[in-house]
């Protein structure tokens, strides 16, 4: 029986409250419904206790409460005139290095430092104005840092040392000088950062968000010469709906389809069917490898960002990553070819553009190596908020939209193609059409619960036709790290390697919780989301990506067979180590540009 936690009384404004020792006061008053103003401190993170404004009184003396703990017979005040004041100074002190930038400020409605100053009722500055007139790094295809908007709470590095463990971001400089940067000099586009947005998603103010490619898609869409075909990722269905007053996991493709039509696309796709795609391409090839028990365990490899950490930290392991491109990279291949040639349109012509939850897939699509086909697979990648942002500036009414169905040929998607936005749903695709290919026979039941659910690490023992397969799931990457570190010892000690095939999610929740979802982005939110793929899944007629009908055309009208030569062309890819501590070539300096 699970030990009872134990609890202690404490009061808050005089009510009193019973709540789990050790606590944080924060919390503790949330439970009250009292909500203590924050900016530095954020449920998912360790609390760091740098800003002050959660000021509250205990016992007569004046603590921060996110980082104090409840204790037995605590007398909490939350509100005095010493604690308003207090506040709302710090308040003014932040707002005097601030530019008073909000109108034209990304972040614009859902700041929470605009939030704050509203509630505090911060009417004046009472101090001189002090502009940074610091340099905004564009230098990322993923994200762009303003350090003139930087408050110094340092959820961002925070985020990227502790629940990422890339460490691509440091605290420089002190007092009204401390900035966020990357060591030695380096820029977001030329450090270890891996462009996953985690640091943008938990940014209170706009002082990291993503490069927008907005104006891109207008220009395409207005270019009477171009053809655009867009394709939805998984991830995208369960939470575009939350931009427009709808719950986390409402699922809403059907809108989504018929608001890209609005906007004038000419072809609408679907990522879930190239996820299908990439299960036929790496099941076999997790089932070739295990037949011949070679480059074992295979790692998938559709989280871009997991694949830069890879090459940084793990170069190693590389060849045990599956060749396949990402879902989103397959389908841009096979739109420049296979869909290029059906309608006799040039690929020239075609402009493809994606809808990702993802930064990082950003960074992917410009890759040297996404090309293969002579034409890029993807031109443009969305993210979520960016395709709010155009639906809104379209003036649809996107709650209002009567769903419609995407265009035939390469949208069908079966169940374990939606679940690929959810951690362990890569995994469960790929055994639900390995299980069936190995076997020869139906999967008793469809779901591998097993691999679900939001531990960091999930680990599952598979049998496959008298096999026991040892798998592993992991999403954040710190969490990712604590599996490979058990693969690298176990091939440097030449002992036998723990698993047989590895999901490694760059994202906490996996593409749910991506870089580039509506915000606020908690992880709560992120299991609703996920609650929502799952849903759909069990709900469509088609479960297995092998019994998807269009993906099955496809190989017997173009690519031919899995793992083929066609496929192995345009489908798959290889990487390449990256040292982290050499200091790169900075080509990408001079496009570090001034505010706007
Ligand atoms: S980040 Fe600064 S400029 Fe942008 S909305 Fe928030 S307060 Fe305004
Ligand atoms: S994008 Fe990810 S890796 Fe890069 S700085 Fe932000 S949290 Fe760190
Ligand atoms: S960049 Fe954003 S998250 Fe990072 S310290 Fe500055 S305000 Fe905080
Ligand atoms: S929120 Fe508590 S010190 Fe910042």
């Amino acid at each position: 029986m699970a030990k009872q936690a134990k609890t202690v009384t404490i009061t808050i404004n005089g009510t009193p409250l019973e709540v789990e020792e050790g606590t944080l006061l924060v919390d503790a008053a949330s439970r009250a419904d009292v909500e203590i103003p924050t900016l530095c401190y954020h449920e998912d993170l360790s609390p760091r206790g740098i800003c002050g404004i959660c000021l509250v009184k205990v016992n007569g003396e004046y603590v921060r409460s996110c980082i104090t703990r409840v204790r037995e017979g605590m007398e909490v005040v939350t509100s005095d005139p010493v604690i308003r004041e207090t506040r709302r100074k710090i308040l003014e002190l932040i707002l005097a290095t601030h530019p008073d930038d909000c109108l034209k400020c990304i972040k614009h409605g859902k700041c929470e430092l605009q939030d704050l100053a509203e509630r505090l009722e911060v009417r004046s500055i009472p101090y001189d104005k002090y502009e940074r007139g610091l340099p905004v790094d564009r230098t990322s295809p993923s994200i762009v840092r303003d350090m003139n908007k930087c408050i110094g709470c340092g959820r961002c590095i925070e985020v990227c040392h502790h629940v990422q463990s890339v460490g691509a971001i440091f605290f420089h400089n002190r007092g009204s000088h401390t900035i966020v940067a990357n060591a030695a000099g380096q820029t977001m586009g030329t450090s270890v950062c891996v462009a996953c947005g985690q640091c943008v998603v938990y940014c209170p103010v706009g002082a990291l968000y993503e490069k927008e490619a907005v104006e891109r898609v207008w220009e395409a869409l207005a270019d009477p010469e171009k053809v655009v075909v867009a394709q939805i990722a998984p991830a995208v269905r369960v939470a575009l709906g939350e931009e427009f007053g709808m719950k986390p996991g409402e699922l809403v493709i059907g809108k989504i389809y018929a608001a890209l039509r609005r906007l004038g696309v000419d072809y609408v796709f679907d990522t879930n069917f190239s996820a299908d795609l990439t299960i036929m391409e790496e099941g076999t090839e997790f089932l070739h490898r295990l037949e011949k028990g070679e480059r074992l365990p295979l790692i998938t490899s559709c989280s871009p960002g997991w694949i830069k950490f890879a090459e940084t930290y793990y170069p190693d392991l590389l060849p045990h990553l599956s060749t396949c491109k990402s879902p989103q990279q397959m389908m841009g291949a096979v739109v420049k070819t296979y869909f290029a040639q059906a309608k006799g349109i040039p690929p020239s012509r075609i402009v493809s553009l994606s809808i990702m939850p993802c930064t990082a897939k950003k960074f992917e699509a410009q890759r040297e190596e996404m090309r293969d086909s002579g034409f890029w697979d993807v031109d443009i990648v969305l993210t979520t908020r960016e395709l709010a942002r155009m639906i809104r500036q379209a003036g649809i009414r996107f709650d209002q939209l009567k769903e419609e169905p995407a265009d035939p040929v390469l949208s069908s998607y079966s169940g374990a193609g939606t679940i690929f936005g959810a951690t362990g749903g890569v995994m469960e695709a790929a055994l639900r059409t390995a299980y069936e290919i190995k076997t020869g026979k139906s999967l008793p039941k469809v779901e591998f619960a097993q691999v679900r659910g939001v531990k960091g690490v999930k680990e599952a023992v598979i049998e496959l036709n008298g096999t026991q397969i040892r798998v592993a799931v992991a999403h954040g990457l710190s969490n990712a790290r604590k599996v490979l570190d058990r693969v690298r010892e176990a091939k440097e000690r030449g002992e036998p390697l723990p698993y047989h095939f590895i999901e490694v999610m760059a994202c906490p929740g996996g593409c749910v919780g991506g870089g580039g979802q509506p915000l606020p982005s908690p992880l709560k939110k992120r299991e609703e989301r996920l609650m929502g793929l799952y849903a759909e899944d069990s709900a469509l007629p088609v479960r297995k990506s092998h019994e998807n009908p269009e993906v099955r055309a496809l190989y017997e009208h173009f690519l031919k067979e899995p793992n083929g030569e066609l496929p192995h062309t345009l489908l798959h890819t290889h990487y390449e180590p990256r040292d982290p501590y050499r200091l790169r070539k900075n080509p990408l300096r001079e496009q570090v540009s001034t505010p706007e």
